[in-house]
């Protein structure tokens, strides 16, 4: 999704907006551009591509004189990715220049009331249209800026970040946003806004975390917060502990296999503080053993990984809380008018906590008055502002587009929600408990010893770099294994891969299955080791080449298997945090082989801010 910077300060603004934006790079974009006052006017530059090409034409800034300005990374939503449809948009006069992220869902309504009042449009984007209208309300208001702002801000309809510079008041760096994050830096070298943290962290930890329909006017010294009325509020900034290093490669190819490797110290980060005297504690929950008791059903709503977490979770909080779970995508939820009733529980999951369909399930939970819990690794972000309840997956900032340590660690918080729900309610023994917490304290370092073998899977990957098609089988947990295995390919190495529970497979799906068919068998869930292996005799009888990923006492599956890659012993629930790792290596090495942006995946976002 697009991504916006803004600076004011003493500094030269373009290196500035440029390093930020870099810092952005991983929300996904197809172009990138500037505006900077030099002192007299404002200036733009932008174009298609990476941000590699805007810091040539710039001479990486350098001939953007000026300490004020706005930058953007551009994920095409209206309009197709060009020159003249990257951000900045200027008004016609070149007074005015904004950039966006989100979705002016009535723009076509206002382009055309502008069109009728003489305004001439030069992109095909819903931006342009903002640009224009501040353009008219400036006029209107005589010059009233936050007035301007608010007219505007109650016009639109849509999602937005906007940052906003005017020539005729160069010392501010206007900002506001409904739906799409922003947040607002103070540092003493000057004022900041971005869409995410990371933009920033160079130059500050203290942040502003904007609302909903919220103004922030920046300026070299001040920052100053308006609601949607024009009155000045009052805010409190929030402090951030992120490392800077955690945003940063660190000597790693890829931010993905950086991340990969974090997930270890992700795990123990998740699970160390809620684990006391023996116990699993979550505070933060803030429910009574009562209120657990009570619960009736429990609805997970996530997209893309963060679901195929929830279908983990629907299988272990079943089996040890014997709670009734739903698994729901949130851009289905949100339209499906869901029943839920008193005494269910909400829970969101997401790692950016800015997905725009998980945010309008969440709110469409609460307008029914039901409890909600934020499953969410980005401290502040809406998700965690808006759900009744947060509990943080302590994954720190996770740049590359494919996630894998933040997956990680939202496993681990909802294996600790289902033992910690079925100890209140009396469904586990202390001894199983103790048990389960043995296994959950091993699983870093057996993670640790399955990326040890990064090169085994190299080799297998080598082999399937020019596949065409791949597929992914097993059941229960093993089925929810192979949905992130067959995503994880499929997002960075553009090989079309399926996920199949083993059993539908004579429903249709066997039809697929070539000579050379590379079939993925999770195999980990003991009780139905047979039937998954029926399963691999019948889809290598028909040609298919079987990688199994299996339990490391299941060594009978060589005689059938024609690659096996074993993981450690675990509790049956877990084995999910350890069989992903060798097929997120899988993933990561057909894309290397392949020569694809791993990190940055082409039409991806990493946050998905617009539905
Ligand atoms: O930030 P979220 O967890 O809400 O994001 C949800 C999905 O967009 C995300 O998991 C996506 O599927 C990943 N890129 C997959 O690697």
């Amino acid at each position: 999704m697009c991504g916006i910077v803004g600076y004011i300060g003493r500094k030269q603004a373009a290196p500035i907006l440029l390093d930020g934006l870099s810092k952005l790079e991983y929300r996904g974009y197809d172009s990138a551009g500037m505006a900077i006052y030099d002192g007299t006017q404002i200036n733009i530059e932008k174009s298609t591509g990476r941000l590699k090409v805007l810091s040539e034409l710039t001479h990486d800034g350098s001939t953007m004189p000026g300490t004020v300005g706005i930058g953007h990374t551009r994920w095409a939503t209206h309009g197709e990715p060009s020159d003249k449809n990257a951000h900045p948009h200027f008004n016609e006069a070149r007074s005015i220049a904004v950039v966006h992220n989100g979705i002016i869902e009535n723009y076509m309504k206002l382009k055309n009331k502008l069109i009728n009042r003489g305004y001439h449009f030069i992109s095909d984007t819903d931006t342009e249209v903002v640009a224009h209208l501040l353009d008219y309300y400036y006029k209107k208001t005589d010059g009233n800026i936050i007035d301007t702002i608010t007219k505007v801000m109650h016009r639109v309809e849509g999602s937005y970040a906007l940052g906003i510079i005017f020539a005729e008041h160069p010392d501010k760096v206007y900002a506001l946003r409904k739906d799409s994050p922003l947040i607002v830096g103070r540092s003493d070298e000057g004022n900041l806004i971005a869409s995410d943290v990371p933009a920033v962290l160079k130059y500050t930890r203290d942040v502003y975390f904007i609302e909903n329909e919220e103004i922030a006017v920046l300026s070299e010294d001040a920052i100053e917060f308006f609601n949607s009325d024009g009155e000045p509020i009052e805010k409190e900034s929030k402090t951030i502990e992120w490392d800077i290093n955690a945003a940063e490669k660190g000597g790693y190819e890829h931010f993905m296999l950086k991340e990969m490797y974090e997930q270890p110290k992700t795990v123990r980060d998740t699970l160390t503080p809620r684990i006391k005297d023996g116990k699993i504690v979550i505070e933060e929950l803030g429910m009574s053993e009562e209120e657990i008791r009570a619960i009736n059903r429990i609805h997970i709503v996530a997209c893309g990984s963060a679901y195929h977490t929830g279908v983990t979770a629907k299988y272990i909080m079943e089996g040890l809380a014997r709670i009734p779970v739903e698994v729901d995508l949130a851009s289905e939820f949100r339209y499906r008018n869901p029943i839920l009733n008193k005494g269910d529980l909400v829970v969101i999951i997401s790692q950016s906590g800015e997905t725009a369909d998980s945010l309008a399930a969440l709110r469409e939970a609460k307008a029914q008055g039901i409890t909600t819990l934020g499953i969410v690794n980005v401290v502040g972000s809406s998700i965690a502002r808006e759900a009744d309840r947060v509990m943080y997956t302590w994954a720190g900032p996770e740049i590359a587009v494919a996630t894998t340590k933040a997956y990680s660690a939202q496993l681990i918080a909802h294996y600790l929600l289902a033992i910690y729900f079925a100890q209140v309610k009396g469904m586990v023994t202390d001894e199983e408990v103790s048990e389960m917490l043995t296994d959950l304290k091993a699983i870093p370092a057996q993670i640790e010893m399955l990326l040890a073998n990064k090169e085994h899977i190299q080799k297998i990957a080598n082999r399937y770099v020019g596949a065409k098609d791949v597929f992914f089988i097993g059941r229960g947990i093993d089925y929810a294994i192979g949905m992130e295995g067959s995503l994880k390919l499929k997002e960075i190495s553009y090989v079309h891969s399926e996920a199949y529970a083993a059993g539908e497979l004579k429903h249709g799906t066997i039809s697929l299955i070539e000579e050379g068919t590379l079939v993925t068998a999770i195999v980990t869930q003991k009780e139905l080791y047979k039937k998954t292996m029926s399963n691999i005799v019948e889809v290598r009888s028909r040609g298919a080449v079987v990688l199994a990923v299996t339990n490391e006492d299941n060594t009978e599956i060589e005689k059938t298997a024609d690659y096996v890659i074993y993981i450690p012993q675990t509790n049956k629930y877990f084995t999910n945090s350890l069989a992903i790792i060798p097929l997120q290596l899988f993933a990561y090495y057909v894309s290397v082989g392949k020569g694809c942006d791993v990190d940055k995946p082409r039409n991806l976002a990493k946050s998905v801010t617009v539905e």
